[in-house]
């Protein structure tokens, strides 16, 4: 058994989420899309596992999270929540879920919410959403907001390169965040942005400020679980930390299986009825 495992599996509320910024704990946040894997990371000690858009590139294969739907959202996070006892779980909404208006806003929210038993949503924005989120906070569903390089945005901005490196960008950054704060958001990730610019926001706001990309000077780190695991070892960003490289296990196990069948090493005595 891992000495990681985590006995104490009280359930990380929304408010404790949100009181561990006060209390100086740092969050550990990872990804997570199915009940196996969502499974081991909650009992290992994440704080919050988040069903993030990203499904649509590391389960799905697409280029982008862009195409991912609303009910292929519901099904991933639908089989985390199931596997999850301590974790605080925050679902994305995906692209075009959130932008019409407030109204088709808050019933994509309670949809994910009653469909799937997460504790929370995620929107990438600032300003220009607040009155959809209010509306979800007015449901009483928590929601972590997301700012910085916003991958639902791509085709406005044209690359994954790091966001707020400008004076303008950088400002408008810190005011959404400290709106965010206001309007009762229970944290927001900061993608790929400048480190001192991160440490800045979370110095302005009481809520946690996740990073992704963003240095150390935040309230928690975030990554995406594929990656650190290394499932995909072309994918190697500069803020991402490898921890194991199953690429590499799962290819050397399933190619000792595979010569193991076909000389005839599997199974053995032992293994059969
Ligand atoms: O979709 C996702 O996995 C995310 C993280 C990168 C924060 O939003």
């Amino acid at each position: 058994m891992s000495k990681y495992i985590v006995e104490d599996t009280k359930k990380i509320t929304s408010t404790r989420f949100t009181a561990m910024k006060a209390e100086g704990k740092k969050i550990a946040m990872l990804t997570s899309y199915d009940y196996a894997l969502a499974r081991i990371v909650d009992q290992a000690g994440v704080d919050s596992i988040l069903i993030g858009d990203s499904a649509s590139n590391v389960m799905a294969g697409n280029a982008n999270t862009l195409p991912i739907t609303l009910d292929e959202m519901i099904f991933y996070a639908r089989s985390v929540a199931r596997a999850v006892k301590r974790a605080f779980v925050i679902c994305d909404m995906p692209f075009g879920t959130f932008q019409v208006s407030p109204d088709e806003t808050v019933r994509n929210a309670i949809r994910i919410v009653k469909e799937t038993g997460v504790d929370a949503v995620k929107l990438e924005g600032g300003a220009e959403i607040q009155a959809h989120i209010r509306a979800i906070l007015c449901a009483g569903i928590p929601v972590c907001g997301h700012l910085g390089l916003t991958p639902q945005s791509i085709n406005k901005f044209g690359s994954y390169g790091v966001r707020a490196k400008e004076r303008a960008e950088a400002d408008k950054l810190i005011d959404d965040a400290k709106l965010l704060d206001e309007i009762g958001c229970c944290g927001v990730v900061l993608e790929k942005i400048p480190a001192q610019l991160a440490a800045k926001v979370a110095k302005a706001t009481r809520i946690p400020m996740i990073g992704i990309g963003a240095g150390h000077e935040v309230d928690g780190q975030v990554l995406v679980v594929n990656d650190m695991l290394g499932m995909d070892p072309s994918f190697n960003p500069k803020f991402v930390r490898h921890y194991a490289h199953l690429s590499e296990t799962i290819a050397d196990a399933v190619g000792q299986y595979v010569s193991d069948v076909k000389e005839c090493h599997f199974p053995s005595l032992e293994e059969q009825y």
